[in-house]
């Protein structure tokens, strides 16, 4: 054991193992109403699969996702007049009654989940796990932005010399484009719009293709909670014909975006290559994310994080876990617990209630992985029996691959698909290479070295770091989030900081 911490360039005075103490910041308290990561929030509701099993499977006997029909390019112009409109009326709105329609529509929300999950489960195929953290993280996003405007949104006294006053106040901007992906429907969705309309812009959004039904509920529960229709709309359609021309109008005051890094970077060229002012983008996109396990880890505590952070949604979320380097000296073991572990996932039917891996999206996804599946069957060692394929199913079954180096880890595989590597010797030359990769989403670390968890954060260029347990479902208010490099522009979505940048600032100096 020692030699093989030795081996790992740690000292003698780190040998002190023991379970993970790092000196805490100072933490902001979590306010009462959301549900963070608790299971019930402040009055009490308990809003879990097991307490709402009646009414969710109840509400799947109803719910259909109905058809909704496809903008085109030419109702862009038509709503960004009517977006323009609404511009004045809902800016000059008090923030407090902004904050209030927001908070109606996350207690609307609230009421509403059976049949939000439901409809989840139809179009997006997510399981009821995934569908209820999904409505509940939606509802925390209308609550949370609704604070943090009142709290941001009140003009700040600056000093100055006698006989004049000078203020900074934050103002909207104006039309904000909200452009969501199909991965988290709603709560992606809700987050987006609920930022710019609680800061006093007005909003056009556009959904994923694959997802318009739950988008077209949140934004009816939105007008039915008080936003004036025209302050948001709601435009469905591809990305490359609507969702372009939304960000090449010459009106748009910002845009937000949440999908791949390929889409961020064409809508980052569109924004710079049209005449007229700077326009503001944030981007929040994919990741190759790793997770480094150092011999002093505890196994058992590595695999559940593995198995949750790697197939659960069936690896369709940006945070979860591509890329395995666990150190040589534990790696058999670790790797044939986690094949156990793998295997007692039930790969199925999302409408039921025990299966942990859904299905991927759609055809367009399917075939790509099985693209990437029968390469890495080709190049490197399938730890994992091949998924069985069923025709129209889009099901794949958990699948993991040992790979040489990291470096031959090259995209963001979106599907429950884990690349393992074995390390020895320095492991931030590890993190050097992951690093190298580009991207900077979320990384985890599993030691019980507490000097080294904290210097390995340190090291990475990595948005949301998760020492000892799993990288994904990061809470609103307590885990903000969001990446850098080829991840995202931040600021992070759900922490203090994400509402500034949908404003502007004045300085107002008068002389009195
Ligand atoms: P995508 O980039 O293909 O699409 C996202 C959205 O962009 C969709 O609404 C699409 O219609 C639109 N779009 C596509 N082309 C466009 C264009 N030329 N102009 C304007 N809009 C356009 O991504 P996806 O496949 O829907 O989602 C999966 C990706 O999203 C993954 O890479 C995943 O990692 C990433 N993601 C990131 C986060 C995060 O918070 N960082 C969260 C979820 C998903
Ligand atoms: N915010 C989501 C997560 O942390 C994507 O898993």
């Amino acid at each position: 054991f020692v030699h093989q911490l030795a081996d790992e360039s740690v000292g003698m005075d780190q040998l002190l193992v023991s379970p993970l103490r790092l000196e805490p910041a100072p933490s902001l308290p979590l306010p009462l109403e959301l549900y963070g990561p608790q299971r019930a929030n402040s009055a009490g509701l308990d809003l879990t699969v097991d307490s709402m099993r009646a009414p969710l499977l109840a509400a799947l006997g109803q719910a259909s996702a109905p058809h909704v029909a496809e903008n085109s390019a030419q109702d862009v112009a038509a709503a960004m007049t009517r977006s323009l409109a609404a511009y004045p009326a809902w800016r000059a709105t008090p923030v407090a009654t902004r904050a209030a329609v927001l908070r109606r529509a996350a207690d609307m929300m609230e009421a509403r989940m059976p049949a939000l999950c439901a409809l989840l489960v139809k179009e997006a195929r997510k399981t009821w796990g995934d569908c209820v953290s999904e409505v509940r993280e939606a509802v925390d996003f209308l609550r949370y932005y609704a604070n943090e405007a009142e709290r941001i949104m009140q003009p700040v006294a600056m000093p100055g010399p006698t006989g004049e006053t000078n203020e900074l106040r934050l103002t909207p901007r104006g039309p904000w484009v909200c452009i969501s992906p199909w991965n988290f429907p709603l709560a992606i969705f809700t987050g987006q719009v609920a930022a710019a309309l609680a800061t006093g812009n007005t909003v056009l959004a556009k959904p994923a293709e694959q997802t318009p039904a739950i988008a077209l509920e949140a934004v009816a529960l939105l007008h039915e909670a008080g936003v004036p229709k025209d302050a948001l709309q709601c435009l469905h359609g591809p990305g490359e014909t609507v969702g372009a021309a939304l960000v090449a109008h010459p009106r748009v005051a910002g845009v937000v975006f949440t999908g791949s890094t390929q889409v961020a970077k064409i809508i980052q060229r569109a924004l710079a290559d049209k005449d007229g002012p700077i326009v503001p983008l944030i981007a929040e996109t994919g990741g190759i994310n790793a997770m480094l396990v150092d011999s002093t880890a505890l196994p058992e505590q590595v695999t559940d994080a593995v198995v949750q952070s790697a197939f659960r949604s069936a690896g369709q979320r940006c945070s979860a876990l591509r890329l395995l380097c666990v150190h040589e000296g534990i790696a058999d073991g670790v790797i044939e617990m986690i094949q156990g572990a793998a295997r007692e996932l039930v790969t199925g039917d999302p409408a039921l209630l025990s299966t942990d891996v859904g299905p991927v999206i759609d055809d367009e996804a399917f075939d790509g992985l099985q693209q990437q599946l029968q390469r890495l069957h080709g190049e490197a060692r399938a730890l994992l029996p091949p998924s069985p394929v069923t025709p129209g199913s889009h099901l794949i079954a958990p699948q993991a691959f040992e790979m040489n180096s990291i470096a031959d880890v090259r995209r963001e595989i979106f599907g429950p698909v884990l690349h393992i590597v074995r390390w020895r010797g320095d492991p931030q030359a590890v993190i050097d290479e992951v690093n190298a990769l580009g991207y900077g989403l979320t990384l985890g670390i599993q030691t019980r070295i507490d000097s080294r968890a904290d210097a390995l954060a340190t090291q990475a260029h990595i948005g949301n770091v998760y020492v000892n347990r799993n990288m994904i479902g990061a809470v609103v208010g307590v885990q903000p989030f969001g990446g850098e490099g080829l991840s995202g522009t931040g600021p992070k979505a759900g922490g203090p900081h994400y509402l500034y940048r949908f404003c502007a600032e004045q300085t107002l100096t008068i002389n009195t």
